[in-house]
């Protein structure tokens, strides 16, 4: 099998910094595709991820979106073809949550930790403390709490369900990759919403929305997690590669993304089937992401 992998760095529309983003996610791409040559899949999509993670022009760790209480919470998952999977949702205080999600998945009998126990595990398992929040992110914060300051909380959760409307930044990042031995392993690594409500949980973190990898494929999906996460967008997917006696990598992408249509939503997804051929959709106005094949 020839080894192939694909980085996306979220589905959006066009902003600033376009070129700094897509600088960063060809980078992440071919340092993965070294470790594919010299390794496996999933050791490809964790540090793949990883530099995705450190970019600042990327929405998944350091960079990430404060949330609404002006706190950084990360999801991470990670999952391979024998359906092996890690995750953490609402972690705090570490660079890499894609490693964290590695490391429940290699050294636990668990699939998921959440919230300050998750931050607990990281930190135990010697994952050094790392705020992850940057400069213009904590000023885009302050910008924006200016129209919130005189609210309760519950009015904040509500107030800020108007103000996102039709002004979501994105910015999920992920990674799909096969190996020259047909391992698939499939990653996705996130800051959640710009303001995101404390407490609420998108798709990333979790197992069958926002990742999902077995023997007939491997996706990782960007957008509206509230959405992906109802459709169990990432299964989905890989069950028509499952059950489409000729389903394609690409065939698939674009189900998934019609299916977020059928709810009006946006995202993108990227995939990998079990033949080695690649897929991406999207319905906003890019998918930044790379592949190297
Ligand atoms: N897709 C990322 C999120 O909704 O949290």
């Amino acid at each position: 099998m020839k080894p192939k992998i694909i980085v996306h760095g979220g589905a959006r529309n066009l902003g600033n910094k376009e070129t700094e983003r897509i600088k960063d996610i060809i980078n992440a791409c071919e340092i993965g595709y070294q470790v594919l040559l010299d390794k496996n899949a999933v050791e490809a999509v964790e540090i793949a991820v990883r530099h995705l993670e450190a970019s600042a022009y990327l929405n998944a760790g350091v960079g990430s979106y404060l949330q609404l209480d002006g706190r950084v919470r990360m999801d991470a998952s990670i999952m391979k073809d024998d359906l092996s999977a890690g995750a953490v949702i609402g972690i705090e205080d570490v660079e890499h949550p894609i490693s964290v999600a590695r490391r429940v998945m290699d050294m636990t009998q668990h699939v998921i930790l959440s919230g300050p126990l998750a931050t607990d595990f990281a930190h135990s398992e010697g994952f050094p403390r790392f705020d992850p929040r940057t400069r213009p992110k904590i000023d885009l914060w302050m910008e924006i709490m200016e129209e919130f300051h005189q609210k309760t909380t519950y009015e904040q959760i509500f107030h800020v369900d108007r103000y996102l409307t039709g002004r979501f930044k994105l910015g999920t990042v992920g990674c799909v990759a096969i190996d020259n031995n047909g391992g698939i392993a499939a990653g996705t690594s996130t800051g959640g919403l710009k303001l995101n409500v404390p407490g609420r949980v998108g798709d990333s973190g979790i197992i069958g929305a926002g990742t999902y990898c077995s023997k007939f494929g491997g996706v990782s999906c960007t957008g509206y997690g509230e959405k992906i996460l109802v459709l169990s967008l990432a299964r989905q997917v890989v069950n028509y590669l499952q059950q489409g006696k000729s389903a394609k990598a690409m065939d698939a992408a674009e189900y998934g993304i019609k299916e977020l249509n059928s709810l009006d939503a946006y995202g993108g997804i990227i995939c990998i089937d079990k033949e080695g051929n690649l897929g991406y959709s999207y319905n906003t106005e890019i998918l930044t992401m790379h592949y190297i094949e």
